[in-house]
């Protein structure tokens, strides 16, 4: 059995090269992944900082306050590694209240209708933090938490999160242990491994959150990114952002990305569904529907020449266009972000499922293991 320690990271084995290497924040040590004192949380307790290299250049920070990945650099078709996500220089940034960026979100990802589900004939009440719904697992979910940590160094290192939360914690039912795996490839891609078992029925449907701007260009929209996703359906929504149970066919509509789109085409379009997501904030359904690991989406930047791929286990990915950024939170580097200067790529199960008995299923039982997998891989295309 793994012994977690947020203290003391455990470094397991070596780097082949075992050099002493020291980074922008001054951090030095061995191997491919390193940890510093991040910051103290209100309750005392402290979070840390670890990053992940690779042999190309490829560096990764994440804290295991939130699980969140503070900056992650990618090249660019010259070679160039630039930070591509949104997020904070500090914890104490953090900490003053930012939309998920870079976060682990659960219990459950999206929107619960009104914030109430039925389990087994039982009624639950969530938090109501986002109108009149629930959003991203309650006030504080898994974003805010402080996870249990393990960094294991090699060629391809990870950091190994565990996350245990009480029964009825924002309303929840069971004691739900989670485990979250990062592990930065060597050929560029972040793989982001999630397991959770219960001890009574419950509901989980659990992503991460990271802002993506390809450009490396913070003070630039994402609008003229190219988007392509393997869906053939999506789920249109009400106006609190709650799907109504149809799954519509993308074609002939806005929402068909099933080929290279900029964002910018539709994104404004005079169509009811884009006026209640302020933009894109909807999920897409996979034409695959089965639970292996596949490629679901891409996205290119002309300019930067970077390619973003998705593969995951899940069937459905939420695609938002950071339509309620708009300039208040300012992030890296003093950079206010403006409106649309960043999109996720959310994968997940439907938004709302605990009350949409047509939609998959997001019950976990007893006995049971929660298991998905996501991949985000990134490449260049020369012009
Ligand atoms: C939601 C958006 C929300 C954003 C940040 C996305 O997953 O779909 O509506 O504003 O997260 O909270």
């Amino acid at each position: 059995m793994f012994l977690y320690m947020s203290a003391v990271a455990a470094l397991y084995g070596c780097n082949s090269g075992n050099s002493e290497k020291s980074d922008a924040s001054g951090q030095k040590d061995k191997g491919n992944i390193g940890k510093v004192i991040y910051g103290t949380l209100p309750d005392g307790a402290e979070a840390d900082l670890y990053t992940l290299r690779n042999a190309n250049g490829m560096t990764i920070r994440i804290t295991n306050y939130g699980g969140i990945i503070t900056s992650w650099t990618a090249p660019d078709k010259t070679g160039k590694y630039e930070d591509i996500t949104l997020g904070c220089d500090s914890l104490s940034d953090y900490l003053k209240g930012v939309p998920y960026f870079g976060a682990l979100v659960g219990r459950y990802g999206n929107r619960i209708a009104n914030g109430k589900f039925t389990l087994n004939g039982q009624a639950y009440t969530l938090a109501q933090n986002n109108g009149p719904n629930s959003l991203h697992g309650g006030i504080k979910g898994f974003d805010k938490v402080l996870w249990q940590a393990i960094a294991v160094d090699g060629e391809e290192p990870q950091l190994k999160l565990r996350y245990v939360s009480a029964d009825e914690e924002e309303g929840f039912p069971g004691t739900l242990t989670t485990d979250v795996t990062y592990t930065l490839q060597k050929d560029n891609a972040l793989s982001i491994d999630y397991t959770a078992t219960t001890d009574k029925p419950t509901v989980v449907n659990l992503t991460n959150h990271a802002y993506f701007n390809l450009s490396g260009d913070m003070n630039k929209t994402v609008l003229d990114h190219e988007v392509a996703i393997k869906a053939d359906r999506f789920l249109p929504v009400d106006e609190t952002l709650i799907p109504t149970g149809e799954l519509k066919p993308v074609a002939g509509t806005v929402f068909d990305f099933t080929k290279f789109k900029k964002i910018s085409e539709g994104i404004n379009a005079d169509d009811q569904q884009i006026k209640f997501g302020g933009g894109y904030d909807h999920c897409w359904v996979f034409a695959d529907n089965s639970n292996s690991l596949k490629e679901v989406a891409s996205v290119f930047e002309p300019g930067s020449g970077r390619v973003m791929t998705v593969s995951t286990t899940e069937p459905a990915i939420q695609f938002y266009t950071g339509n309620f950024l708009d300039g208040t939170v300012t992030g890296k580097g003093g950079v206010s972000y403006a409106h649309r200067t960043g999109f996720c790529l959310e994968t997940e199960h439907y938004p709302d499922s605990p009350n949409q008995p047509k939609f998959p299923s997001t019950v976990l039982q007893p006995g049971e293991t929660y298991r998905t997998t996501t991949v985000y891989k990134f490449s260049v295309k020369q012009d």
